[in-house]
């Protein structure tokens, strides 16, 4: 097996560039032009499977460079599906919960109709159609919510304010299911020869909110410096200027789970695991 992570420099690609045969970043390869794409894959000896890792995932810058986040998300899992055929290669492409409404109150299965409510979600939708259409064999892994230590992600945006003495504010509206992105590229790595679509998440929903009360909990269980006073429960439209974002986008895992080696762990012991990393690395 020869591994090739497209993305490497992102949150994702970060973990899985490790036990890749072949990794690129955006300054080897721009993965919307297809041509150098080609050019970039023509050059590369016995590569058997491909993670798509790219994303234009700003979703609020989204909405404002609209050719950009069209390119990365539409262009880009297209034009990866035909060089992955071109190869004789496996593809494995990773999508979001934002192509959902989340208007609903149950776990959303993977045959649930997708309808985005902002860009991001629609590009990361059309990018999903055209990958199957293109390579009808290829995976599609849908996760939420991710963090971990690569790249830019919510939970490392929470930590810093945290650590600053002013008070937070986190929606008490938005449900997901929070993601470790070493768990994530664990799953990745075992689903490498599937096909069709899969929802994959860390186990327990939760609000931006009740997320961010744990994380300061955890972060003072482990010493961490956290001087913020308060979080504060609001509204998602409190946030004026950002990108509508999906109310319920509970994933239901119970699809991957029939095949998964183990059981997926709480997102709870995750933060935990992540937090003691981080403190050991950082303070
Ligand atoms: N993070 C989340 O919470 C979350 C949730 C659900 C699903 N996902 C999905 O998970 C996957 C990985 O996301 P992530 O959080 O790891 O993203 P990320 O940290 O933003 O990383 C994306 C990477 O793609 C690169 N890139 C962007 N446009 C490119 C292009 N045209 N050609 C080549 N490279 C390009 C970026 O390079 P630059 O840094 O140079 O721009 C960056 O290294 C994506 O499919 C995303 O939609 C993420």
């Amino acid at each position: 097996m020869k591994l090739w992570v497209v993305g490497a420099g992102g949150l994702v690609g970060s973990v899985l560039k490790k036990f890749a045969g072949v990794v690129s970043f955006r300054s080897d390869v721009d993965i919307g032009n297809l041509r150098a794409l080609h050019a970039f894959a023509k050059k590369l000896r016995g590569i058997t499977h491909i993670v798509n890792c790219v994303a234009f995932s700003n979703v609020d810058q989204a909405e404002l460079q609209r050719e950009e986040a069209f390119c990365a998300n539409v262009f880009g899992p297209e034009n990866l599906a035909a060089v992955a055929r071109a190869l004789g290669a496996r593809l494995l492409h990773i999508s979001t919960d934002y192509v959902f409404k989340g208007d609903g109150s149950l776990p959303i299965v993977e045959a649930h109709p997708t309808d985005p409510v902002n860009y991001y979600g629609w590009t990361k939708q059309e990018g999903e159609k055209r990958v199957l259409k293109v390579f009808p064999e290829a995976c599609i892994l849908r996760t939420s919510w991710v963090f971990g230590e690569g790249g830019k992600n919510f939970v490392a945006g929470l930590l810093k304010k945290l650590q600053e003495p002013n008070e937070i504010l986190l929606t008490k509206d938005h449900w997901g299911r929070p993601t470790y992105a070493p768990d994530l590229a664990a799953v990745i790595l075992q689903r490498l020869d599937a096909s069709g679509v899969f929802h994959f998440a860390n186990a327990g929903a939760a609000s931006k909110y009740e997320f961010g009360l744990a994380m300061r909990d955890e972060a003072l269980a482990l010493g961490l410096p956290i001087l913020s006073p308060q979080i504060t429960p609001v509204s998602g439209d409190a946030f004026a200027g950002c990108a509508p974002r999906p109310r319920y986008s509970v994933f239901d895992t119970s699809k991957i789970e029939a095949v998964l080696k183990t059981p997926i762990r709480p997102w709870r012991e995750c933060l935990r695991e992540h937090l003691c990393s981080v403190k050991l690395k950082e303070f």
